[in-house]
């Protein structure tokens, strides 16, 4: 099984999805073609350098023998592709301010990495100085990572995490503690080969939330625990898919088509596992498609806890979106609910609680009319990981292209950046 998008509840007839078929198949050829700036990524998966590769998995290793927590510090593109993976799969670690989510985490389903701390995705200096308490009685490493190297928030939280490595660590351990993930040029790149850091690239051709399958993603996630090489197996199949069957883009062309009436595309998951997954599809949306006046807005959603409160905005509310339903068909774990729970609950499986809740809401929902596409994911493994980010990236590159939108830029991202630093 593959991943799949179900297009059955979109209200969407299969001629219209004809008509566009040679238009998709030629924004696809233009990908492929090499000939658009930014589209380093659309052959990654079957194009990886293995030197490359070895040299990530060496350093992951590595990575995994010197300390017990590795702060990767990033944002956006730098930062969300690692989060997704590390997450969905329930590698270790993967905590987001320590203490407050460790012990809700995911932590030990995968037990052969480090954990991982994110920072430098906000300005918060309460997040960032409770990541200091993690240096007590932990052995630490940075892994920084920004193509430019000269974003705000990335640089602030490296600087601050680099002078407490100083307080702990000598001059020469700081510098075999330190892993820089960055573009040609910019004053990371600089000053990692003034101080002699670890540096690993970012392809010029390959923008942030594309970035997942270069270094900026895989040191990291492989640093966690994960199998790499299977994740871009499960990139590369994708890709071989693509090639083969027309209906890999049927989301693209479903959406598109949505998009002339609707507005918004309300991602929604019920494994809570799948949450910065969706924060990964906001912004693969958000920035490749919300320009020129055009984009439909992406949001989501977390089941069932969101269906009792956004419940009844979906039902009811002013219907301008369609709905994205994250399907997982084989979740890793289960269990049976006690009979204490009283009927109809007792002795059922949490999973099978699970499906009916969704299959329930889709049922509600398209008896009111809200178009629904449902994607299919068959585990939350690397490999399915690697299948699921290559089918999202190349239907949304797609469908921008049927909108006559540029994906790859980002022009509206420097207007705050600006302003900032006309305030500073
Ligand atoms: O997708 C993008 O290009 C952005 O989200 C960037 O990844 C983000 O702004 C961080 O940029 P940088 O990697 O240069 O620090």
């Amino acid at each position: 099984m593959d991943i799949k998008a179900d297009i059955t509840r979109a209200g969407i007839k299969k001629e219209e999805i004809d008509k566009l078929k040679s238009r998709i198949d030629d924004e696809y050829r233009k990908l492929r073609s090499g000939k658009i700036d930014m589209t380093g990524w659309v052959n990654l998966p079957f194009a990886y350098s293995e030197s490359e590769l070895a040299h990530i998995i060496d350093a992951a290793a590595e990575i995994k023998k010197k300390c017990s927590i590795l702060i990767v510090i990033g944002i956006g593109g730098s930062y969300l592709g690692t989060r997704a993976v590390t997450e969905a799969i329930g590698a270790r670690g993967s905590i987001g301010l320590p203490e407050q989510e460790r012990d809700g985490s995911l932590a030990s389903w995968i037990n052969d990495g480090v954990n991982i701390i994110f920072a430098g995705n906000n300005f918060s200096a309460a997040y960032h100085l409770r990541i200091l308490r993690e240096f007590l009685g932990n052995d630490v490493c940075l892994c920084v990572v920004s193509k430019s190297g000269e974003t705000m928030e990335t640089k602030a939280a490296f600087a601050m995490l680099k002078a407490a490595l100083e307080t702990k660590y000598s001059e020469e351990e700081v510098k075999e503690r330190i892993y820089v993930i960055t573009g040609k040029s910019g004053s990371l790149r600089r000053e990692a080969e003034a101080e002699g850091y670890k540096v690993f690239d970012i392809g010029e051709d390959v923008g942030g939330r594309y970035s997942v399958l270069t270094a900026a993603g895989l040191l990291p996630i492989a640093a966690s625990g994960p199998n790499i090489k299977e994740f871009i197996v499960g990139a590369k199949d994708a890709s071989e898919i693509a090639e083969e069957d027309p209906s890999f883009f049927d989301y693209a062309a479903v959406r598109y088509l949505l998009g002339q009436k609707k507005t918004a595309e309300v991602f929604e998951y019920y494994e809570p596992q799948l949450s910065y997954f969706a924060e990964w599809l906001k912004q693969l949306f958000g920035e490749s498609e919300g320009k020129d006046g055009k984009g439909i807005f992406p949001v989501s959603l977390s089941m069932s806890a969101d269906l009792h409160s956004m419940g009844q905005f979906l039902q009811e509310g002013r219907q301008c979106f369609f709905e994205t339903v994250l399907n997982v068909v084989s979740p890793t774990h289960d269990f049976k609910v006690p009979s204490s729970a009283g009927e109809p609950l007792a002795g059922m499986s949490m999973n099978c609680l699970n499906n009916a809740a969704m299959n329930a809401v889709m049922r509600a929902h398209e008896k009111s009319g809200v178009p629904i596409i449902k994607i299919d994911i068959p585990e939350l493994t690397p490999y399915y990981m690697g299948q699921l980010m290559y089918f999202f990236e190349i239907n949304c590159a797609v469908c921008c292209g049927l909108s006559g939108i540029n994906a790859f830029n980002q022009p509206g991202v420097e207007n705050y950046k600006k302003e900032m630093k006309k305030l500073l």
